[in-house]
């Protein structure tokens, strides 16, 4: 890790058997071991909501706590937290209670982590992060530098959430090239312009494990201030945490 601050994970699929996630309850603790071992003193466990996996919302609380408990078991020193990476076109099924129970930071200010479409960011997910805006939830968008918004259209939906209040978040493994060229390209772009303001490991199992300490030290090489690294992985995704994200009002770009 570049210095010695701890690192907070806010896209980080830790629970077994839920997505396509860790498949047992030991590989979940293995995924959460090796990111404790880097450093990291918080995780949000944020399965995907979507259609296709997870949809009862309010049963994740039960799933938190008995990985929590296996980590404490195993001796683990981690503050497990519950969250989700919302599917944008979940946005209008789900209730104001359950939206509330996958929300991150304080009551006055909370926030989603809403996943970025890999086709783009576009018409129907303005709507619905104006939706979240509307509903009072700040947005962090997950990983649009693996979206074709990235690759085609110059981020400009990207942009667009920003403009309206949103903040970025990019996967370690597109800053370690391991989401291929063109993510890493486009995630160092962002980062160089100073779009971003949180890296998670977007973990999913052992063969895509945690690499905040790989990221971040791939960013100094980069030649990116390592003030500004440690502040991606720690402080600003801490902040969000204990501050929220204001929301904004919806814009149109
Ligand atoms: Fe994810």
């Amino acid at each position: 890790m570049v210095g010695t601050a701890k690192s907070v994970e806010l896209h980080f699929h830790a629970l077994p058997g839920v997505d396509d996630g860790p498949v047992t309850l030991e590989e979940s603790v293995e995924l959460v071991r090796q990111a404790a071992a880097q450093g990291t003193e918080t995780v949000v466990a944020t399965p995907h909501v979507r259609t296709d996996f997870v949809t009862d919302v309010l049963g994740l609380g039960e799933r938190v706590e008995e990985l929590q408990a296996a980590l404490a078991a195993d001796g683990v020193p981690i503050e497990l937290r519950r969250g989700a990476e919302l599917g944008h076109d979940m946005v209008g099924r789900l209730s104001q209670n359950e939206l509330e129970s996958i929300a991150q930071g304080p009551a006055a200010s909370p926030w989603l982590l809403v996943e970025s479409p890999f086709e783009g960011i576009e018409e129907e997910f303005h709507s619905a992060t104006d939706e979240l805006r509307d509903r009072g939830f700040g947005v962090l968008v997950a990983h649009p530098e693996r979206s074709a918004d990235a690759s085609f259209y110059d981020s400009a939906g990207l942009r667009r959430e920003l403009a309206a209040g949103s903040l970025a978040q990019v996967n370690a493994q597109s800053i370690t090239g391991a989401h291929g060229p063109e993510a890493q390209w486009a995630a160092l772009a962002l980062i160089d312009r100073g779009l971003v303001t949180v890296v998670s490991s977007d973990a999913h199992g052992l063969t895509r494990p945690p690499l905040l300490r790989e990221a971040a030290a791939h960013l100094v090489e980069h030649g990116i201030d390592p003030l500004l690294c440690r502040t991606l992985v720690g402080g600003g995704p801490r902040r969000l945490l204990a501050r929220g994200i204001p929301r904004a009002a919806a814009l149109v770009a």
